[in-house]
C-alpha cells in the first residue's frame, strides 16, 4: 500500500504550473471579444470633449442617414425606458447617458449600433451635440469652496460638492493622548489618482432573444453574480431570464466590478433590436472613463512619546470621487477600510475623519488591486511612521520593532474596531534586515555620502484586511459578502468544481484544484475548475480585495469535507464495517485495526454512482455557501535601497527585499508571481504612473504615451522571501496575497527615496517622484506636492 504524496498529486504547497496558461500562452483564451454571435451588431460610445457643460442639443440626424447604422441611442431615449440614470454600488445614481449636463470628459453621451464597429464610429462621429461649457472643478479644494459651481444639480437638496462624510474613532481619548505626548508628528500628503488599466479593456456582448424573453450578457467582469443582481433591480428582469458569462479576463484589478454605462447600453439595444450587441471599449475610453483609483489626499498627526512609543493616531483624508460616487465597497463604509490603517501597530487610540467630494472628473474609487482604499491607508501609514522615526531621531527599523503588535498580543483590537488573530511581525521584519544586510548597508549609505553618491533604504511594514468579508459586516447592495463551491465528483473519481470567484489571471483553475487535492486526494490534474457563468456557478461575490482565497478558497475546502463525509459512508459500505471504524488518509479510507484493507476515494465515487448502500442516496456532489467569520490579515515587510542622482533627481533601485506572510501557501510559485506583479505596481505608481487633468477638467492620461506602464526592462529584480503564520479561521490557514505587494510596496520605494534626501530637509514629495520633482526636493530643500 503507497501512500499518496501530495505534493506529487499537485496538492497544497506544490508549486503546480498554472493550468490556464496552456490556453493563454497558446493565444488560445476565450475573450469577451473573441465571441461571435450569428447576427452580432456593433455598439460604438460618444463620449463628452469637454468636463463641464449643459447639453443644449443632439442632433443624430446624419447618424441615423448612415448606411448600416441600426440604431443612435441617446439620453433622452433611455430616459422613456427609465434607464438614463442608474444606481451605483455606493448608493448615489450615475448617468447612464447624459441627459442633462455632461460631467467630466468621456462621459457617455450617445451610442450608435451598426452592422460593423467602423460604422458605428462613423455615426458617433456624425451626431452634433451643441454644448455650453461651464467651469470644470478638478480637485477637492475647488470643489469645497464655497462657491464652487454645483456638480450635481441633479441632486434633490444636493446644495454643494460634498458626496459623503465618514467618521471613526474615538475623538476625545485622541486629543487627550495628544496633550499628553511628548512630540507630534505632521505629515499631509497626496495619494494621486491612478488607473488599474487591465491590458483587456471593457466589454459585453448582449444577447436579449425576443422568443423566451432570455437576456444573456458575456461581459468582461469581476463579480458576475452581483452584475445579475444589479440587472435584475434595474432592469426589473427576472434572475432567472438573466445570464451573465464571464468568459477569460485579461486583468481587472478592480477596475471590472462596477456597472458601466457601456454594459447598459448594450443590454438596452440589443432589447430595442432583438439582436446580439456587441460593445469593445478602446484604451483611452478605459483610461478616460472607467474606474479610477486611489486620489486622496491627507493630513496626518502621531502622537509620540520620547522612548519612541506611539500614543495615538489621527486623520483627516479628503477623496476626489469624480462626478459620481461609484466606488465598489462594503455598503457600510463611506471610505472602505481605510481604517484598517495603522492595525499592524500596538497604538491605543485614534480618530478618523473622512470626507468625499465631487469633482468633474471620471468616478469610480475601485479597489485597485486592494481591500477597498487599503492602499492609501498603508501608504500614510507607513510614510508617517518613516516621518516619526526621523523626528525622534531614531532608527525606523527600531521605532517600528517598539511598535508592532507582539506576537503574543493576538488576538489584538484595534482602536477602530478590527480583529487581527495572527502574525510574527518582528520576525519578518528582521528577516527583511537581515536578507538585505541592514547594519552593513548603513555604513556602506555613510561611505557613500562622503564620495557624493546620495544612497536610501525604505522600510514598509503593513497588515491588511483581506477576505471581505463575515455577513456581521460586510455586503454590496444588500447581499452579504460570502462566497461559494460546487463539487460534483464523477463515477471514475474525477471531478469538476464551480465557485461564485471569477479568475482575472490569479490562476484559480489551478490552485482551486489543489485545495481540492489536499482535502480528497484526487490529483489535481483530475479536477477542472470552472468560473464565470451565473447559470451553472453558485452564488457568489465575485473576485476583488484578494477575497477569492480567503472567502471562496474556504468554500472549496469546505465542500471538499462533505463530499469527503459521505465518502467515509461509501467506504463503510465498501468495507463492510461501521463508519467509527474507518480512518482516512490522503486519498483513502482504511479500518482502523487493519490499515491494509481500504479504499481509494476514486472507489468510493464509482460506488456512489453503482454500489452505494440502502437508504443512501446516489451520487457525490455537494456544494458549500462559507460566511468567513472574520478577514484574514496577511503581514509583509518590504525593504527598498535606491540610489539618487542630485544632478537630475533620477533614482536607480539597487535591491527590493519582500518578506510575505500569507498564511499557508497552496501553491509557492502563483503566490511568488502574484508578488512580482505587486511590486512592479508599486514600484509604478512610485515612479511614473499618475492619472492628471488640466485646469479645464481635461484627462491627460488617456494613452500609454502619458500614463505609463513599466515593462521588465525598467523593473527592477525583487529578492522574495516568506514567513508562514497559518490563518487561525480558515480551514487551510491560508491568507489572501493577491495585493499585499501593490498595497505596502510603494511607501518602502518612497521612503527609501526621502531617506536619500534626508539631510536636505524634505519630508515629502509626493507620487510619482519624477525626477523633475525629486531635482526640485534636492534643489530648494522643501517638500514637492
Ligand atoms: O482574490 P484574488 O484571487 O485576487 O487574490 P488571492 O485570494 O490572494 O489569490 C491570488 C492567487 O494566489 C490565487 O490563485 C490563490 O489561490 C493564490 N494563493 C495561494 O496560492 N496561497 C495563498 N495563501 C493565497 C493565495
Amino acid at each position: 500500500m503507497t501512500r499518496v504524496d501530495e505534493i506529487g498529486i499537485g496538492g497544497l504547497g506544490a508549486s503546480r504550473r498554472r493550468v490556464e496558461d496552456a490556453r493563454f500562452i497558446r493565444g488560445c483564451g476565450n475573450y469577451t471579444d473573441d465571441i461571435k454571435l450569428p447576427g452580432m451588431l456593433h455598439m460604438e460610445v460618444l463620449r463628452s470633449p469637454v468636463a463641464h457643460a449643459r447639453i443644449k442639443s443632439i442632433d443624430t440626424s446624419a447618424a441615423w442617414a448612415i448606411p448600416g447604422v441600426r440604431l443612435v441611442l441617446t439620453g433622452e431615449m433611455a430616459a422613456q425606458r427609465n434607464l438614463a440614470w442608474m444606481p451605483t454600488l455606493s448608493y448615489d445614481t450615475q448617468a447612464v447617458l447624459a441627459t442633462d449636463k455632461v460631467r467630466f470628459q468621456g462621459q457617455e453621451v450617445a451610442c450608435v449600433v451598426a452592422d460593423d464597429p467602423y460604422t458605428a464610429k462613423d455615426g458617433c462621429e456624425a451626431i452634433v451635440v451643441e454644448y455650453e461649457q461651464l467651469p470644470a472643478i478638478v480637485n477637492p479644494t475647488q470643489a469645497l469652496a464655497p462657491d464652487a459651481p454645483l456638480i450635481r444639480d441633479d441632486k434633490e437638496g444636493q446644495t454643494d460638492n460634498v458626496c459623503y462624510r465618514w467618521e471613526v474613532g474615538d475623538k476625545a481619548g485622541t486629543d487627550r493622548a495628544f496633550a499628553r505626548a511628548d512630540k507630534v508628528t505632521r505629515l499631509k500628503l497626496h495619494y494621486p489618482r491612478s488607473h488599474p488599466s487591465p491590458i483587456e479593456c471593457c466589454g459585453s456582448i448582449a444577447n436579449y432573444d425576443p422568443a423566451t424573453g432570455k437576456l444573456t450578457v458575456y461581459m468582461t467582469s469581476q463579480a458576475p453574480h452581483i452584475i445579475r443582481a444589479a440587472v435584475a433591480l434595474v432592469a426589473e428582469l427576472p434572475e432567472h431570464l438573466i445570464r451573465i458569462v464571464s468568459p477569460d479576463i485579461g486583468g481587472g484589478f478592480g477596475n471590472k466590478v462596477p456597472v458601466y454605462p457601456g454594459y447598459v447600453c448594450s443590454i438596452l439595444c440589443s432589447i430595442l433590436l432583438g439582436k446580439p450587441v456587441k460593445w469593445t471599449e478602446d484604451k483611452s475610453g478605459n483610461l478616460i472613463s472607467t474606474g479610477f483609483a486611489r486620489d486622496m489626499y491627507f493630513d496626518g498627526e502621531l502622537a509620540l512619546r520620547e522612548d519612541g512609543r506611539i500614543l495615538a493616531l489621527r486623520f483627516h483624508a479628503d477623496t476626489d470621487q469624480g462626478a459620481f460616487f461609484s466606488d465598489a465597497q462594503p455598503s457600510k463604509f463611506k471610505i472602505g477600510l481605510v481604517h484598517s490603517a495603522f492595525a499592524c501597530y500596538d497604538i491605543p487610540v485614534g480618530h478618523i475623519t473622512a470626507r468625499g467630494a465631487y469633482t468633474n472628473k471620471a468616478p469610480g474609487g475601485v479597489a485597485y488591486r486592494c481591500s477597498f482604499r487599503v492602499t492609501e491607508a498603508m501608504f500614510f501609514q507607513e510614510r508617517i511612521i518613516a516621518a516619526a522615526a526621523a523626528d525622534l531621531g531614531m532608527d525606523p527599523a527600531e521605532f517600528r520593532r517598539v511598535n508592532l503588535v507582539r506576537d503574543d498580543q493576538f488576538p489584538y483590537r484595534t482602536p477602530f474596531g478590527f480583529l487581527t488573530d495572527s502574525g510574527q511581525y518582528r520576525r519578518c521584519l528582521d528577516l527583511g534586515l537581515d536578507a538585505i544586510g541592514y547594519e552593513d548597508f548603513l555604513k556602506d549609505k555613510e561611505e557613500a555620502r562622503l564620495r557624493g553618491r546620495r544612497l536610501g533604504i525604505g522600510i514598509s511594514t503593513m497588515t491588511e484586511p483581506l477576505g471581505a468579508g463575515n455577513s456581521r459586516e460586510y455586503d454590496i447592495l444588500g447581499i452579504k459578502m460570502f462566497d461559494s463551491a460546487e463539487l460534483r465528483v464523477h463515477p471514475t473519481g474525477k471531478a469538476i468544481l464551480r465557485t461564485g470567484a471569477k479568475s482575472q489571471g490569479q490562476g484559480h483553475e489551478t490552485t482551486w484544484a489543489q485545495i481540492v487535492s489536499h482535502e480528497l486526494g484526487i490529483p489535481a490534474a483530475d479536477v477542472v475548475v470552472e468560473e464565470g457563468d451565473t447559470d451553472t456557478a453558485p452564488f457568489g461575490m465575485g473576485t476583488y480585495a484578494s477575497r477569492s482565497t480567503p472567502v471562496a478558497g474556504a468554500a472549496v475546502s469546505m465542500v471538499s469535507r462533505k463530499i469527503r463525509a459521505k465518502a467515509r459512508k461509501l467506504a463503510a459500505h465498501l468495507l463492510e464495517v461501521s463508519e467509527e471504524d474507518v480512518e482516512w488518509e490522503l486519498g483513502r479510507f482504511f479500518v482502523r485495526s487493519a490499515p491494509n484493507r481500504g479504499v481509494t476515494i476514486q472507489e468510493c465515487a464509482m460506488a456512489a454512482y453503482g454500489n452505494m448502500p440502502d437508504g443512501l442516496e446516489p451520487g457525490l456532489e455537494n456544494n458549500a455557501y462559507y460566511d468567513p467569520p472574520n478577514l484574514t490579515w496577511p503581514f509583509a515587510c518590504y525593504l527598498v535601497i535606491v540610489e539618487v542622482d542630485p544632478e537630475t533627481g533620477v533614482w536607480d533601485v539597487l535591491r527590493v527585499v519582500a518578506v510575505d506572510d500569507c498564511g499557508v501557501r497552496i501553491n509557492p510559485m502563483i503566490v511568488e508571481g502574484q508578488i512580482t506583479g505587486g511590486l512592479t505596481e508599486a514600484y509604478a505608481m512610485s515612479n511614473m504612473q499618475f492619472m492628471t487633468f488640466d485646469a479645464e477638467g481635461n484627462c491627460v492620461g488617456s494613452n500609454y504615451l502619458d500614463y505609463l506602464l513599466p515593462t521588465a526592462w525598467e523593473t527592477p529584480g525583487f529578492e522574495l522571501h516568506e514567513v508562514v503564520t497559518p490563518c487561525p479561521h480558515h480551514p487551510i490557514g491560508a491568507k489572501g496575497v493577491g495585493e499585499c505587494a501593490a498595497v505596502g510596496g510603494p511607501a518602502a520605494f518612497v521612503n527609501a527615496v526621502l531617506d536619500a534626501l534626508s539631510d536636505t530637509g524634505v519630508r515629502n514629495i509626493d507620487m510619482p517622484l519624477l525626477p523633475d520633482r525629486v531635482w526640485e526636493a534636492i534643489t530648494t530643500g522643501r517638500d514637492v506636492s
